[in-house]
């Protein structure tokens, strides 16, 4: 993906584009994520309206990136620049810089703990009880020094792999590693389902209580699902920029969509039947993983074994995620601002790890400090993915359904393959209206502006 002075980058199989797309979308999102704020937002309901999301609005918003990016063939500002020139649109890209400089700082952070547990495998507290690794992971995360030392490890080996130009070599990897990484989650499935007291867990998770939603689990969903399949920001335009024409964008959508729903939803039926099993508070928040999974490993055969490779698999996962955040913000200085690649790759790679410390010690000795009721590290996460990315998405639809035209969409979209008028039309419905619609009220509605002016409408009638 790198090198794009004279001719562009292209990917050079089909299988390499999902490969490269996929491995964006698979991430912390998917393992970390995903089941934590399932457990904070009550669990089924959270899961089912996530869903709906994720197929009404994330897959042809996906399809909308891979359009500008494919028509285009530029970074996520010059697409727009060169698709709608002169107009304002160019600025989507601009934003979606800064989403990403957000995200990759609180990403980094999570990326250091999995580092860190891959050793945990060896120590003493994972031969303990659900306390034990509890206070483990209490105590490591709100250590000053020593999650970020390892957040540092992990952005500079991601600055590492961009500088290089390597991101191909490590897709090459990603597509024997994120098999294996699915075979482990299949396992850990087939431990956790089997405990006692899994039963509870399940239901927890596949047992809907639709009273338990409020509009805040909504808003939620709504970010989880663009910041799981890496929407809203420009990634995949940037990613789409270097796929071939012959390839079915549609297909390559879909794939990517169903493989990240799947890890999303293997990973949760990992760790709920856990939770229950172990004690532990479904709502713990960030730490969830960390807290659960080691109880798991200690408890099947070969555990310190997999529970190594688990957390190498996340660390790669994270990485090649971490990549495609890094490579947006890259390929805007690099192209637009006509900076040196590597030094808007060391500039960037400095300036996120700077902000990421701070949300390192957010969580310790900085936990006083709090905005709207956030510490700093969820503050970044809340904004970045429930209102940068659910807003990028919302223009990036609109964008497709009332900028561009229909006769070039389907030109772009038919070139791999063909495309029936029926899958035209309910796609140009999607991006015209519902998917903006949904997106403007979910939005309104839960950071409560929706519920100010009715207010105000309703004082002043
Ligand atoms: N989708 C990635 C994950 O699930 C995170 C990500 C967000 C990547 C936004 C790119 C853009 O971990």
């Amino acid at each position: 993906m790198t090198n794009q002075k004279k001719s562009r980058a292209q990917f050079a199989t089909k299988f390499g584009v999902v490969a490269a797309a996929a491995g964006s979308a698979i991430g912390l999102g998917n393992i970390w994520k995903f089941p934590y704020i399932t457990g904070v937002y009550g669990g089924a309901a959270f899961l089912f309206v996530y869903l709906g999301f994720i197929a009404m609005i994330g897959l042809p918003v996906m399809l909308s990136e891979f359009v500008i990016g494919r028509k285009s063939r530029k970074n996520a500002f010059g697409a727009f620049k060169k698709l709608a020139p002169k107009s304002l649109w160019r600025y989507i890209g601009v934003f979606g810089v800064g989403a990403a400089f957000l995200i990759l700082s609180f990403y980094g952070v999570v990326a250091g703990w999995s580092i860190r547990y891959i050793f945990f495998a060896f120590s003493d507290v994972f031969h303990s009880g659900a306390d034990e690794i509890n206070g483990f992971f209490e105590a490591f995360k709100t250590s000053p020094v020593k999650p970020v030392l390892f957040q540092l490890i992990f952005m500079f080996l991601t600055g590492l792999i961009v500088i290089i130009g390597v991101q191909k070599g490590i897709e090459r990897y990603s597509k024997i590693l994120m098999p294996l990484l699915f075979v482990i989650i299949i396992v850990l499935d087939i431990r956790a389902v089997t405990l006692h007291g899994a039963r509870e867990g399940l239901s927890f998770l596949f047992k809907p209580d639709f009273s338990k939603l409020n509009y805040e689990a909504i808003l939620s969903a709504l970010g989880h699902a663009f910041f799981s399949l890496s929407l809203g920001m420009g990634t995949l335009i940037t990613y789409g920029s270097y796929i071939q024409k012959e390839n079915n964008l549609v297909k390559t959508a879909v794939k990517v969509t169903v493989a990240d729903t799947l890890i999303a939803v293997l990973a949760g039926i990992a760790i709920f039947p856990a939770v229950f099993a172990f004690n532990i508070a479904p709502d713990a928040g960030p730490g969830l993983i960390f807290k659960t999974l080691p109880n798991v490993f200690q408890h099947m055969p070969g555990g310190a074994f997999f529970s190594v490779l688990f957390f190498i698999l996340l660390t790669i996962a994270a990485l090649t995620s971490a990549i495609s955040i890094l490579e947006v913000v890259v390929a805007y200085f690099s192209e637009e601002l006509k900076m040196n690649r590597h030094v808007a790759t060391i500039f960037a790679t400095v300036l996120t790890s700077l902000l990421g410390i701070i949300c390192s010690l957010s969580l310790g000795i900085f936990s006083e400090y709090t905005f709207f009721g956030f510490n700093i590290f969820n503050f970044i996460d809340h904004i970045s993915a429930n209102i940068m990315l659910p807003l990028g998405g919302m223009f990036i639809a609109l964008f497709i359904g009332w900028v561009l035209g229909k006769y070039k969409i389907f030109k772009e979209i038919a070139h791999g393959g063909s495309l029936s008028g029926t899958f035209l039309s309910v796609f140009m419905f999607l991006v015209k209206f519902l998917a903006p619609i949904a997106i403007f009220l979910v939005f309104m509605k839960g950071i409560k502006l929706l519920d100010i002016i009715t207010d105000l409408i309703a004082k002043v009638f």
